[in-house]
């Protein structure tokens, strides 16, 4: 088990793309941090640095007391899990899963030992000698789990594990890595484009954007005081709201088709500014706001309401019972459930 400690990370590919910035941050011991971001933002660079799987062009990785900059990734002590589970496929579930150990010289007796353990974790036990073939793409991805947890690993690293998998597998699996994880207490890194993994699997949820990291906090600081309009729109589904506005001299929130809106405006700013408001911190048929309801969506529990709020986009969500239907409906906004940005750079004012 460790302690990692990213300082002053930075990587450029060859071709001189810059595709993580300088960032510096630790991950405690035992504990399951998740990178989350789009497409391209630079979170399978990050994990391979900490991997060894790609050089790091500047900074110190550390993993425990060791600076392991140079370190080989055999010797880093750590176990990776992919998105295509890079099973062998002539070898059974049990010497895949073996595999790594029989390498390092351990006895057949002791993996064997470990094989039935993992196994008998993964609910495996009853498959440990059939081929990856004949395995569902759920058992797939306990067999790649169980390849790590053999290796009795300091760090796991995980790169979108479960995108392989259909919804409902990869809710279920996503319990069970968790799980799995705390009762063995190794620290985790876990890269992920799924913002409902990143919220419910994380202790701390890193969002990285363009090779940047916009914020780090827990799920519930991420989602309750997102830092950017980035980090807003991306947590959380639907998004937030996020209007155009502008804060007069006299501290009147007016939105930009002249709307005005019954809010407290921030303290230390006027002029242009972005208004965010999550879909569910509205009350539907109070209040003196009007919204014009276009499209109504039902997801069974939910009900969202489709919009717009002074001529901008609006959407609200409601629980099943509501029976709010199109039209123009009034409603009055949640206090203290009003975030407002930049509109120069969309960070938090
Ligand atoms: N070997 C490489 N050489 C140059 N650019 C790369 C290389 N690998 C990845 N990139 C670029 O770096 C950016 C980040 O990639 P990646 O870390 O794979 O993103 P993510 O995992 O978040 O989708 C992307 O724009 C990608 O095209
Ligand atoms: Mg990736």
């Amino acid at each position: 088990m460790a302690q990692v400690a990213l300082e002053g990370i930075h990587k450029v590919y060859p071709n001189g793309f810059e595709a993580v910035q300088t960032c510096s941050f630790v991950i405690q011991d035992g504990e399951f941090v998740v990178l989350v971001g789009p497409s391209g933002c630079g979170k399978s660079t990050l994990l391979r640095m900490i991997a060894g799987l790609e050089d790091i062009t500047e900074g110190t990785l550390r993993i425990g007391d060791r600076v392991v900059n140079d370190v080989d990734p055999a010797d880093r002590n750590i176990a990776m899990v992919f998105q295509n589970y890079a099973l062998y496929p002539h070898m059974t579930v049990a010497k895949n899963m073996g595999y790594g150990l029989k390498n390092r010289g351990i006895s057949k007796t002791e993996i064997d030992a470990k094989v039935q353990e993992a196994a008998k974790m993964l609910n495996l036990t009853d498959y440990l000698d059939r081929r990856p073939s004949q395995l569902s793409g759920g058992q797939r991805q306990r067999v790649a789990m169980g390849r790590a947890i053999v290796r009795q690993p300091d760090l796991f690293l995980f790169d979108e594990p479960l995108s392989n998998l259909d919804a409902k597998l990869r809710n279920q699996m996503r319990i069970e890595v968790r799980a799995l994880q705390r009762r063995l207490g190794t620290t985790a890194v876990y890269v992920t484009h799924d913002q409902v993994e990143a919220m419910t699997m994380a202790d701390r949820i890193i969002v990285l954007n363009g090779g940047r990291i916009e914020q780090i906090g827990t799920p519930k600081e991420i989602y309750s005081t997102p830092a950017s309009t980035f980090v807003a729109s991306f947590m959380g589904a639907p998004p937030m709201n996020v209007l155009n506005a502008t804060v007069s001299s006299d501290k009147h929130v007016t939105l930009d088709e002249g709307l005005e809106l019954p809010v407290a405006a921030p303290a230390a700013s006027s002029g242009p500014i972005l208004v965010g408001i999550r879909p569910e911190d509205l009350t539907l048929g109070e209040g003196t706001t009007p919204f014009d309801v276009q499209i109504v969506e039902e997801l069974g529990a939910q009900r969202l309401l489709h919009g717009t709020l002074g001529g901008q986009a609006f959407s609200v969500s409601v629980n099943k019972d509501h029976e709010a239907g199109t039209g123009t409906i009034p409603v009055s906004i949640t206090p203290g459930a009003v975030h407002f940005f930049s509109r120069e750079d969309g960070f938090r004012i």
